[in-house]
């Protein structure tokens, strides 16, 4: 149902508007929502993504996504790219990306300028709903610029916590953070959110806020630790998975002591970023952890020109995403390699079952063709390969197929 007018859709009785509805995080919930038995309607600009969900089909992976998505399309969720959609809903829950800038600083313009350009059509009997990761602030900022236009919508901000890909059995089985600028609306966000889930966790806003940053700070310093172990142990030609392995056996103290690996993707860093920008850049450990997780593919690359010299070296990255079964290249640190690669190697070869890019090349070929294969993604596909181990210098942070963390 494209660009249908807001006075149709009133007719609807549409209980939640998603802006943002058809990217990672937008398109999962509100499948969610018309699956407990709401009206959902996903306002998105993307008009590509609009025409892969209208005709039943998701614009990304997410397991069992797709069939909820075809058990619900045209019946309780409905696609729109007319701003005007949003004036016929009770709730507005807003998922667009907040990325940080070229400077690393939280690009807030994005939100207000979304603000400018929807609060036309917000209503007083209305709930805002924040559900992206923001700058701590940015919920009481809202609430204020509605009030300056003499606009007494609810504001809430309830952080979405999924991991990628499994949005749909978590956004069941995770508790729901919720937080609200007064009494009533946070009354109204627990009710909508015990749908999905009984599990409520109540926390003011700006609590909730740093709680999601927190969250992904935590995670990208605890993966900087074993990037940071890594990179100790390799210099010292010792291997890192003997000594992790004798770490974590039988010794729970330790038990959530991650493998290293390419820490990437949309979250983890720049939400570590917003987090240092919030307190004013004195966020040592989350600076800390940025250099050495992105500073792991140069030094994975210096390490093999010092053994092997790589200008005469065909190299080959095994998966491009930035996680393992991911269609997510944002942000992915194989690109990184990628791109120091085509300066230090002769060839760079990459592959990806999961991302079309016409200058990818086949798996098969890769592997053939390669001197040296870097795992850049531990795609499950990956895990039994035909590689002779012998012939090819092969690079494998993960451990993933259990040969040792040395190169
Ligand atoms: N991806 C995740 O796993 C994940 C998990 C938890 C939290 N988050 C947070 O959720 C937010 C969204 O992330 P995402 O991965 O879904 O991003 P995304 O890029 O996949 O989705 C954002 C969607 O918003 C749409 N959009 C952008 N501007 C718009 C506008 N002005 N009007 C209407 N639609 C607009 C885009 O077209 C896109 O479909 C971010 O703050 C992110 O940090 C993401």
């Amino acid at each position: 149902m494209m660009n249908r007018p807001a006075e149709k859709l009133e007719q609807r009785n549409v209980d939640i508007c998603i802006v943002g509805g058809l990217g990672r995080v937008g398109l999962p919930l509100g499948i969610s929502f018309a699956r407990a038995g709401m009206n959902v309607m996903l306002y998105d600009i993307d008009r590509e993504a609009a025409g892969v969900v209208a005709s039943g089909k998701m614009p990304f992976q997410d397991t069992g996504a797709e069939e909820a998505l075809r058990e619900v399309l045209g019946k309780r969720l409905f696609l729109s790219s007319e701003k005007s959609c949003i004036g016929a809903s009770r709730f507005v829950i807003i998922v667009i990306g907040t990325p940080v800038d070229e400077h690393l600083n939280p690009r807030l313009i994005a939100f207000k300028q979304l603000f400018s350009e929807i609060s036309e059509y917000l209503r007083d009997e209305q709930h805002v709903i924040l559900r992206s990761t923001i700058f701590p602030g940015t919920t009481e900022w809202l609430y204020q610029y509605l009030r300056s236009k003499s606009r007494r919508t609810r504001v809430s901000f309830c952080p979405e916590r999924i991991a990628e890909g499994k949005a749909m059995t978590e956004l069941v089985s995770l508790p729901q953070i919720v937080s609200s600028c007064d009494a009533d609306g946070l009354q109204e966000v627990s009710t909508l959110f015990s749908v999905l889930t009984r599990d409520i966790v109540v926390l003011q806003p700006k609590e909730a806020e740093l709680a999601k940053l927190f969250t992904n700070a935590s995670r990208y310093i605890q993966f900087a630790i074993s990037n940071q172990f890594y990179q100790i142990a390799l210099h010292h030609g010792i291997d890192f998975y003997r000594v992790h392995e004798a770490m974590v056996h039988n010794y729970p103290r330790i038990s959530g002591f991650a493998p290293a690996g390419l820490t990437a993707g949309p979250c983890l860093f720049k939400d570590t970023m917003q987090l240092a920008a919030f307190s004013n850049n004195t966020f040592f450990l989350g600076h800390s952890a940025m250099l050495i997780n992105e500073g792991l593919p140069n030094m994975i690359v210096q390490k093999l020109n010092e053994k092997y010299s790589l200008k005469d070296k065909v190299v080959g990255i095994l998966g491009m995403a930035y996680k393992g079964d991911s269609d997510d290249a944002r942000e992915s640190l194989s690109y990184k390699l990628k791109k120091i690669l085509e300066i230090e190697a002769m060839t760079v070869l990459c592959t990806d079952p999961f991302i079309g890019d016409k200058d990818f090349h086949a798996l098969g070929d890769v592997i053939v063709r390669s001197d040296v294969l870097i795992l850049g993604a531990p795609h499950a596909q990956y895990r039994e390969l035909p590689i002779d181990h012998a012939a090819k210098i092969i690079v494998d942070v993960w451990n993933y197929w259990g040969r040792g963390g040395l190169f």
